[in-house]
């Protein structure tokens, strides 16, 4: 079968495209035959080295896909061959096929189609815990989301509304700060031609943000923990922007507030039945016709680097799939 792999780390560039065997299914797992494969942010750090999961040469990267299952382990009952399926693979995604915990992958529900089902789980997932377990979001709050119209910024922006929040998003352009206004978005912000801050004094005067739902970090964060409401969080979800915010600790005391860590995926290691119930409720979310994936562009397995490329680029809206 046909793999994107990464032989040493490095940028988009150095993976190539090579002919593998099929991986086989061992207990508790499937085989996967891969239709579409999201990419993600951390796809971009795994191949460089700088995520928290090195796995051993040479891999694929890709940590969410759809597909048919083409193989199961002996004691894998609750799937079968031909069986239509998403699931979380953490790598492996970008080939014709993929090995995944049977206990990770989940069936396709019917109407689904494979480029929405390899949307959901990273962005949606990871969203909806952060709003939902950590800020424990609440009818009526204002939610500042930054990077508003990035894949897990864009699922922001939908289940904060879903939850009845007051939605800011914050984003560098007008072209991205429009797609999260058709997302529902209340207010938008573009902090490459404005201050965050003082917009977001214009926006919500003395009182504040009660949640701030930070994939990017860099500079933008200070100012946002500035603007924090009297018992507000603070998502720490990622550092898109490069650098680790060193913040101010006395910022917390005097606005009573919380800096909250999200990290989407030991969660559903450590709590899998409250995962499985966020992915139901997703579902349901999605039946319902409320949660819609913004599909950027798709790429065949030949130009993953260039998938990869435009998401280091900050020009993805939304998802950006390979497609096989
Ligand atoms: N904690 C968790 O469990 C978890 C789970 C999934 C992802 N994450 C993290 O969340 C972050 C976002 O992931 P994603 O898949 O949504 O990525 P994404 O689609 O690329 O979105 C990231 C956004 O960050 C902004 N950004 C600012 N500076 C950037 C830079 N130098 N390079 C790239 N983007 C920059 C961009 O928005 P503007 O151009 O509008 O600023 C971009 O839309 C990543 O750090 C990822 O590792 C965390």
């Amino acid at each position: 079968m046909k793999a994107v792999l990464c032989h040493q780390f490095g940028p988009p560039e150095s993976l190539t495209v090579d002919e593998i065997a099929w991986p086989e299914a061992g207990p508790g797992q499937v085989v996967i035959a891969v239709k579409a494969c999201g990419v993600n942010f951390p796809d971009t750090l795994i191949i460089e080295g700088k995520y928290q999961f090195k796995p051993a040469f040479p891999f694929s990267p890709g940590g969410e896909v759809a597909g048919v299952v083409r193989e199961v382990g002996a004691d894998v009952t609750h799937l079968k061959p031909g069986d239509n399926v998403f699931a979380l693979t953490g790598w492996g995604g970008f080939a014709e096929g993929v090995l995944a915990d049977a206990v990770k992958t989940f069936p396709m529900p019917s109407g689904m189609d494979y480029a929405t089902a390899a949307s959901l789980m990273y962005t949606y997932g990871t969203s909806y815990h952060a709003l939902k377990q950590r800020a424990q979001v609440r009818s009526g709050e204002t939610l500042l989301v930054l990077g508003a119209a990035g894949g897990v910024g864009l699922a922001a922006v939908t289940l904060g509304k879903l939850m009845g929040a007051r939605v800011i998003a914050a984003a560098s352009t007008e072209e991205k700060l429009a797609l999260c206004r058709e997302y529902g978005a209340d207010e938008t912000i573009n902090y490459t031609t404005q201050p965050l801050r003082d917009r977001l004094t214009e926006l919500v005067g003395k009182k504040g943000v009660d949640v701030v739902y930070d994939p990017v970090g860099g500079n933008l964060a200070e100012q946002a923990l500035r603007s924090m409401a009297w018992g507000g969080r603070y998502l720490v979800v990622g550092f898109a922007a490069g650098p680790i915010p060193s913040l101010p600790f006395n910022l917390p005391l005097l606005k009573g507030c919380s800096v909250v860590g999200v990290f989407w995926g030991a969660f559903a290691e450590r709590q899998p039945k409250e995962n499985k119930q966020n992915v139901q409720e997703l579902l349901q979310f999605w039946e319902q016709g409320q949660l819609v994936p913004h599909i950027h562009a798709t790429y065949p397995l030949e130009n993953a680097a260039d998938a990869l490329s435009e998401m280091v680029g900050r020009r993805v809206m939304g998802k950006v799939l390979m497609v096989i």
